[in-house]
């Protein structure tokens, strides 16, 4: 058969076509791999696995699925409850003093009409007295909550006090799932004695982590967390945690947990190798919880309290 000359044309250039075509495609697949992001694998139920990078944070189902289902919840295995207690205070102060440092303790109960047995969960507990946010509602108000201390020394003079809490020595992921992360342990001053956690990844200012104690600790997913402490309500969540506040509260499911005030001390250290801008890091802090439903309601030194309206 004879293929008119036209016709042979057509077909040259249409294969010609067909080729250039099937080389973009691959060279745009293969600058796509090199340029994309490298996203977290997370196994969900030991099976599924789930491409997870920061974009996906906001993504409220994807949250939802890994949320209690990525971490075997007996991998808590440190998680003491001793709400229950009935061993009394060893403490330095007396239980009539507002031992936060900007009597943080006193706003948030002026502005719950001074609740009784309420719930928190306070995370940089450091010795669970000295500038406590929780210990005069636990105290004095019958509050019941969980404290989360990375630091092992602190953690066990957190023991030592009798708390009446859900004790926890690990730090909350910045991630949603579990985490090893490396701590540098800092402390200065004389009379004031200064805690201060560098987790692996965020800059804690300008000290030498040569120069410091190391620890390395388990990190879970405050979801996780309070699950294990069967505690999804809470009046107040406490953060102290020294750069990680936004990163861990993206973390949280919004709609699994009930969280009425969220007390947070916005740190001038973050991710970046710079001390973050404060200015910039309260205007993201306050667009992504203005978008889970809080508002600024007062202002303590650092600390910022958000309350759900
Ligand atoms: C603490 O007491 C409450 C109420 O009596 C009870 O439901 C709970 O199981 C107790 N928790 C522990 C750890 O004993
Ligand atoms: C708080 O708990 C205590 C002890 O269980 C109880 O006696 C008291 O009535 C509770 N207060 C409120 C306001 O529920
Ligand atoms: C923590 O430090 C140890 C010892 O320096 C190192 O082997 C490990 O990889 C570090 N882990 C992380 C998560 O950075």
């Amino acid at each position: 058969m004879r293929i008119p000359r036209s016709l042979g044309y057509v077909l040259k250039i249409a294969l010609v076509m067909c080729f250039y075509t099937f080389a973009l495609w691959v060279l745009f697949r293969v600058l796509a791999s090199v340029t994309k992001p490298k996203k977290n694998r997370v196994l969900v139920d030991g099976e599924e696995d789930y491409l997870f990078d920061e974009s996906d944070a906001e993504d409220e189902t994807l949250l939802e699925h890994v949320a209690g289902n990525y971490v075997d919840l007996l991998r808590i295995s440190k998680i003491l409850d001793r709400r229950n207690s009935t061993e009394d205070y060893s403490l330095r102060m007396p239980s009539d003093v507002d031992l936060s440092e900007h009597k943080q303790s006193s706003a948030l109960l002026q502005l719950l009409n001074a609740k009784e047995n309420g719930t928190f969960l306070e995370a940089g507990a450091f010795d669970g007295e000295f500038f406590s946010n929780s210990l005069y509602l636990e105290r004095n108000y019958g509050w019941r909550g969980v404290l989360v201390e990375p630091i092992t020394k602190f953690y066990n003079e957190i023991l030592s006090k009798k708390r009446k809490a859900v004790l926890l020595n690990a730090c909350l992921s910045p991630k949603p799932w579990f985490e090893y992360m490396n701590m540098t342990i800092v402390r200065s001053g004389i009379f004031r004695i200064e805690s201060m956690s560098s987790l692996h990844g965020y800059n804690m200012g300008d000290f030498d982590p040569e120069k410091h104690d190391q620890e390395t600790v388990e990190c879970y997913p405050i979801f996780d967390v309070l699950s294990a402490a069967k505690l999804t309500q809470l009046d107040v969540l406490m953060l102290d945690v020294q750069g990680a506040e936004e990163d861990i509260l993206r973390t949280i499911p919004w709609r699994l947990v009930d969280i009425r005030v969220i007390l947070v001390e916005i740190s001038k250290f973050g991710k970046d190798h710079l001390p973050r801008k404060l200015f910039h890091q309260e205007q993201r802090l306050k667009a992504f919880l203005g978008k889970q439903g809080y508002d600024v309601k007062a202002v303590l030194g650092r600390d910022f309290i958000f309350v759900r309206e």
